[in-house]
């Protein structure tokens, strides 16, 4: 794919949608603008489609799904691979579509890319690595040697991805890839905010090579065709990441269809005494602040022993207050506009709120239109929404603790169960509260994060149900199949 064919996609500046293997129009003629953050700067249209093109769209990936189950697995690896090399070439000019569209820095775009390219490829390779085992029977009490069962994995059928603001291209890649791999069609939901970037992910499958129709996007707003996808007879699996009020309502209204949802989170950094304070405060600076706190891994609360908490305030303040804010076009800034300035004004009265129940606001706590200052609060206590609550924003509250027990019971306590992580130099401890923590996965030393890609990413409690990670998201998108063979002897 050149250049100019990035550009045919918006011509018009009205994104059509991918049908079975071509850009098609709406017949709605009902259209979504899609503006920056940044600077309400208008980036393009997407189209509102019909409930009868959503059909329409679902259809037609179920029918040819077959067909792609039966394509040879090394058919499969070679266009992810392509795919991957495609969007490798792209990196610099998906980069700039998502600074503009989600409002990230340059650096942190690119890098989704790239990331998004790699996890590709892992995933090709996992793809040559699928396979199933052989049971004798005869392990069981009773059972002769003439049973055994072969056992496959097979596909689902059509996956419908619904992705988010925050990763558009890495969160709707790491459903796709590992969907085909499995031999899944995909119907692809793009986040209305992302959505443009996500429509020229699809343009890389697309032109990888991946057939008609195994790929189709639906594109309107998800309050009015969300329900709907969701509930189509012919979706046979639900991979969404999301916020966890959507993932719940999704989860009810579907009755018996799977799904996997990663959702909100409240990671708590659990700091203790013997800490190395300035990796601590770092770690925890970069992993509360990027991405204006628009990740569900930010670190969202520091739980810290008494006996340190001031050195380790002292030190993540300082660098909080050296946080560069502003356009995330300019090389440095870490903070800019959020999503919307609903989300702000969300952030803004959880800090309202806090200050109100006699929080001290160390850095920030103001906010223009949709642009949070970066917010550091001390003293949180519990009766504050901030020690509960997913911002989802740059702010980052304080909670002062006087043991381990009580750092894993507050941090158990959030109705969250994403990730968590502890400073501490001392590995028994580390291993002690890890293992106490009720989440899916616990960094000692290091701020949460998902990567790398081939690691298990699961959420437990409110922040999800189900497991992704390369050959993790292989594996949910696909189910045994046993082939039960019962011989007689041959003499
Ligand atoms: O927002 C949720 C993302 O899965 C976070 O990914 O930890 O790699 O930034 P990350």
């Amino acid at each position: 794919m050149n250049k100019e064919q990035f550009k045919d996609l918006h011509q018009d500046k009205v994104f059509k949608n991918l049908y079975n293997g071509e850009w098609i129009e709406s017949s709605t003629g009902k259209t979504i603008d899609i503006k920056s953050p940044i600077d309400g700067n208008y980036l393009g249209s997407i189209q509102a489609m019909s409930k009868e093109e959503v059909d329409k769209a679902i259809d037609n990936a179920a029918e040819v799904q077959k067909l792609w189950a039966e394509t040879p697995i090394n058919k499969r690896v070679d266009i992810l691979n392509r795919a991957a090399d495609i969007l490798e070439e792209h990196v610099e000019e998906l980069a700039d579509i998502l600074v503009l569209e989600i409002a990230k820095d340059k650096k942190s775009c690119a890098s989704e890319v790239q990331r998004t390219a790699d996890f590709i490829r892992f995933t090709a390779d996992a793809a040559k690595q699928m396979g199933g085992e052989t049971i004798p029977a005869d392990s069981f009490p009773g059972m002769k040697k003439n049973k055994i069962s072969v056992v496959t994995r097979v596909p689902l059928g059509v996956v419908l991805a619904i992705a988010p603001f925050n990763y558009p291209i890495n969160l709707s890649a790491s459903k796709i890839a590992p969907a085909l791999a499995a031999g899944n069609s995909v119907v692809l939901k793009p986040p209305t905010q992302g959505s443009i970037a996500t429509l020229y992910l699809a343009e890389v499958f697309n032109k990888a090579g991946v057939p008609a129709g195994v790929l189709n996007t639906i594109t309107g707003k998800g309050s009015e065709i969300g329900d709907y996808l969701a509930v189509h007879e012919k979706i046979d699996f639900i991979n969404f990441t999301g916020s966890t009020e959507v993932g719940q309502h999704l989860s009810k209204i579907v009755a018996m269809k799977p799904l996997l949802l990663e959702l909100g989170g409240k990671d708590a950094a659990i700091v203790l005494e013997d800490a190395d304070l300035d990796e601590a405060a770092t770690n925890i600076v970069s992993g509360a602040y990027s991405y204006s706190g628009q990740r569900c891994t930010a670190v969202k609360r520091i739980l810290v022993m008494d006996s340190i908490a001031d050195e380790l305030v002292a030190k993540v303040k300082a660098k909080v207050e050296k946080l560069k804010v502003g356009d995330p076009r300019e090389e440095g800034v870490v903070v800019s506009n959020l999503i919307s300035e609903k989300s702000a004004e969300f952030v803004e009265s959880l800090i309202t709120d806090a200050k109100e129940k006699g929080a001290k606001v160390l850095v920030g706590g103001n906010r223009e239109g949709s642009l949070v200052y970066p917010t550091l609060v001390d003293n949180v206590t519990l009766d504050m929404r901030l020690a509960w609550d997913e911002p989802f924003g740059p702010v980052l509250p304080i909670i002062r603790i006087s043991s381990i027990e009580e750092a894993i019971e507050i941090s158990n306590k959030s109705d969250y169960g994403l990730q968590g992580c502890v400073f501490t130099k001392n590995i028994d401890k580390a291993f002690y509260i890890a293992n106490k923590l009720e989440v899916g996965t616990v960094q000692v030393n290091n701020k949460p994060e998902r990567g790398p890609d081939h690691f298990p990413f699961l959420g437990v409690k409110a922040s999800g149900m189900g497991t992704q990670g390369i050959r993790y998201s292989i594996e949910a998108m696909s189910r045994p199949k046993a082939i039960v063979l019962n011989l007689n002897n041959v003499e």
